[in-house]
């Protein structure tokens, strides 16, 4: 209780010094912080009832930080409140598990469509098929996280499922030492993102021989901004995968600078149901190493990038030319 006070009266403070203006606090400790701790030492129980207790249209950064342990809950940042940072403690992994299948709107684990979220140090998982081994449920969709606002980060997390694990719907972010696990589009949506030294684990191996796909990005449109970038990424685990299928037909997703094992199947990008227009597809691969990353039997019409759209889309600018990053109290850069 009482770092509960004291942070709010550096908050405080720093509404003295700023005024009135919106305004983002930069360093670790300017935001008042509340506790989420399941044995009662906290103000709060449970994840969401401490999301609850934020005022809507939020304009201050606020840190939730969460006690270690497994959370049986469904958890939602509504479009309302943005600014908040969603924090595990230290001292021992935050596990989010819930199990709603069947709709990739209503039955994800872990949903934000509030700009400007953060989250470090969480484990989301759509238990309904994870883990795939011995799992007696057929296999369905099972969202683990969805992400709908702008601005938001994901810092040392993980989002574990089988199928449609992380709908990277909309807005830019980026991801950082996250490992991202499933078999069947895995990483799908239209989101602008990137993700940085990331752990891609592959299931399919439960897949019963079907190959499955990382990626099915949804770019609809030529002007389109969005693409999914893996940079530094690792790509590993069992079973066949292609990197990726179209989700809609402008799709563009890029593996940079990454390793792949050899759960990578030799074609790598599959057309799907958009057979014919794979001229107006984006799919590509540079300095990429690895079992899985040789391109001697990839699909004749992956992308060969220009130096330029490389550039654009290996870039920090690429989701963040303003400077938003740096601006959130968690410094993603150093
Ligand atoms: C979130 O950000 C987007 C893009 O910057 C903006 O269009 C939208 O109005 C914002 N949403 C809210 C609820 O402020
Ligand atoms: C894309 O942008 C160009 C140039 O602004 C415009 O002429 C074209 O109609 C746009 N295409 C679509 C599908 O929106
Ligand atoms: C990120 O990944 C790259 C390539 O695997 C590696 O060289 C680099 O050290 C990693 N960065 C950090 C901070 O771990
Ligand atoms: C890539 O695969 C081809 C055919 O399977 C093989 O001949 C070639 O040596 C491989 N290249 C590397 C760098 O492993």
């Amino acid at each position: 209780m009482s770092s509960f006070f004291f942070n709010f009266f550096i908050f405080f403070l720093g509404i003295i010094e700023l005024g009135n203006a919106k305004f983002h606090f930069k360093g670790q400790k300017k935001y008042p912080t509340v506790y989420v701790d399941p044995s009662g030492h906290g103000k709060f129980v449970t994840i969401q009832s401490a999301i609850d207790s934020i005022p809507q249209n939020n304009q201050y950064w606020i840190c939730i930080i969460i006690k270690p342990g497994q959370y049986r809950e469904q958890v939602k940042i509504p479009r309302e409140k943005p600014y908040i940072y969603l924090k595990g403690d230290k001292n021992g992994e935050v596990i989010v598990t819930w199990d709603a299948h069947g709709s990739i709107d209503t039955d994800a684990t872990f949903t934000t469509e509030a700009n400007n979220t953060i989250v470090e140090s969480i484990t989301f998982i759509n238990s309904y098929n994870y883990p795939p081994k011995r799992n007696k449920h057929p296999r369905v969709v099972a969202v683990a996280v969805v992400i709908s606002g702008d601005k938001c980060v994901f810092y040392k997390c993980k989002f574990l499922g089988f199928q449609d694990t992380l709908w990277d719907v909309q807005g830019r972010h980026y991801f950082k030492f996250c490992t991202i696990e499933g078999a069947v589009d895995f990483i799908f949506g239209n989101g602008k993102s990137i993700y940085e030294n990331c752990t891609i684990s592959v299931n399919a191996g439960a897949l019963n021989g079907l190959i499955g796909y990382i990626t099915a990005h949804g770019r609809e449109n030529v002007n389109d901004t969005s693409g999914f970038v893996f940079k530094n990424c690792n790509v590993i685990g069992n079973g066949q995968i292609f990197l990726g299928r179209p989700w809609r037909q402008y799709a563009r997703v890029l593996f940079y600078d990454s390793s792949m094992s050899n759960v990578i199947t030799p074609q790598g990008w599959d057309v799907g149901v958009f057979g014919g227009k794979e001229k107006q597809l984006t799919f590509a691969e540079e300095r990429c190493k690895g079992m899985g990353s040789n391109t001697s039997k990839r699909v004749l019409w992956k992308a060969i990038l220009s130096k330029h759209e490389l550039q654009h889309l290996i870039s920090l600018s690429f989701i963040d030319n303003e400077g938003w990053i740096v601006k959130q109290p968690l410094n993603v850069l150093k």
